[in-house]
């Protein structure tokens, strides 16, 4: 802080929802705003034994002091924005940028079936189709939807501001880096550029207003969807693991692997990562669970980290260990 971004650095899914709830309840940002594609995100909050779903606001709704803003690089899907506002009863801090993508179920339909669904492994989200649309300057945008009237907004002028003030804000970044459609494994990727420049470009802040990019790595390499994948476990390995598990948003199960130090260097240099999150240690080291603190953590978890620090240099400051949004060693304050 004051202006954080956060990237996944893998295939997405590592859990950045996680952390970003967890940086806007520590750090008290007075904005969190979404970059990245839009619906086809889904990040999975758990915080005092509730779960949390989200594919369109901002993590950090959890901070009722957070105004939460979505970028004019996003495409919105009205129906999915509107329920979450009146979900997570946010409707007084929830913003709209007036130039968002609209994604129509036009969008949809061309997503959920031929070759984007079968051979990409789209999530059928319709979001790049209207970015699709968006290149042809078709598409529909925010200002012009009535049922948005209420939630529209200058989004780069109110970080902008906000930055001025001094304030502290947490840009969101989703997907993750090598399903960006510059830098990934082409053509299995999204429909955009999900580093932090894109995610930058997205919400409207310059390269020379962003303090930190703090880059999020799963303890191991997850994947949904079609697309290389080093060194990929089968689901039957995954198992015995304890490394299986769902997609958020589409519900298949997501491909395995061990962490890959290489595709995290590149990552590391893609992002200018200032900063490593780091998240499942406890399900690669069971008896991390819930710690809060490095120096309970066991000797095989720390040789990992160090690694990891030695490799990538770049320090590890966040470890997930546990789902819950305060199952965390904050090594930022130790
Ligand atoms: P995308 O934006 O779709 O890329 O998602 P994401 O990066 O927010 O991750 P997602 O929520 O889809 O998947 C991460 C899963 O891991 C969620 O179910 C989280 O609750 C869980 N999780 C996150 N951090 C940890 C952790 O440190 N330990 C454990 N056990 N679970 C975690
Ligand atoms: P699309 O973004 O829905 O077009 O999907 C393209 C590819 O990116 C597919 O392999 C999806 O599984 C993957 N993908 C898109 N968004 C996410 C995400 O948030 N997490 C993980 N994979 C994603
Ligand atoms: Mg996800």
């Amino acid at each position: 802080m004051p202006s954080t971004v956060t990237v996944g650095g893998f295939y997405g899914d590592e859990g950045k929802g996680k952390i970003v709830s967890y940086l806007a309840m520590k750090d008290n940002p007075s904005i969190a705003v979404r970059g990245g594609v839009g619906p086809n995100a889904g990040h999975t909050i758990e915080h005092n034994n509730k779960k949390y779903k989200v594919r369109m606001l901002p993590s950090a709704f959890l901070n009722p002091n957070t105004r939460l803003l979505i970028g004019p690089g996003v495409v919105v899907s009205t129906d999915v924005l509107l329920k979450e506002i009146e979900e997570f009863g946010v409707k007084d801090r929830s913003f709209v940028d007036y130039q968002c993508g609209i994604i129509e179920e036009s969008h949809k339909k061309i997503d959920s079936e031929g070759r984007l669904k079968e051979s990409i492994g789209s999530t059928g989200t319709g979001t790049g189709p209207a970015n699709a649309d968006r290149a042809m300057r078709t598409l529909r945008l925010a200002k012009d939807v009535e049922s948005l009237a209420l939630y529209l907004d200058d989004i780069p002028n109110a970080i902008s501001f906000a930055l001025e003030r001094k304030e502290k804000v947490l840009v969101e970044g989703t997907q993750g880096t090598f399903l960006s459609l510059w830098h990934g494994t082409y053509p299995y990727v999204t429909s955009k550029d999900v580093t932090a420049s894109g995610i930058c470009a997205d919400v409207g802040i310059g390269p020379k207003n962003v303090d930190d990019v703090v880059i999020v790595f799963k303890s191991f390499v997850t994947r949904v969807g079609g697309g290389p994948l080093k060194n990929e476990i089968s689901p039957e390995q995954a198992i015995i693991k304890g490394w299986q598990e769902i997609g958020t948003v589409t519900g298949r199960q997501r491909r395995a692997a061990d962490f890959d130090f290489d595709l995290a260097k590149r990552a590391i240099m893609l992002n200018s990562a200032t900063q490593i999150a780091l998240t499942k240690l406890d399900v690669v080291f069971p008896e991390c669970a819930h710690m809060q603190s490095f120096s309970d953590l066991s000797s095989p978890a720390k040789y990992f980290i160090k690694t990891i620090e030695d490799q990538l240099k770049v320090p590890v400051t966040l470890i997930g260990t546990g789902p819950d949004v305060n199952d965390i060693v904050d090594r930022r304050e130790q």
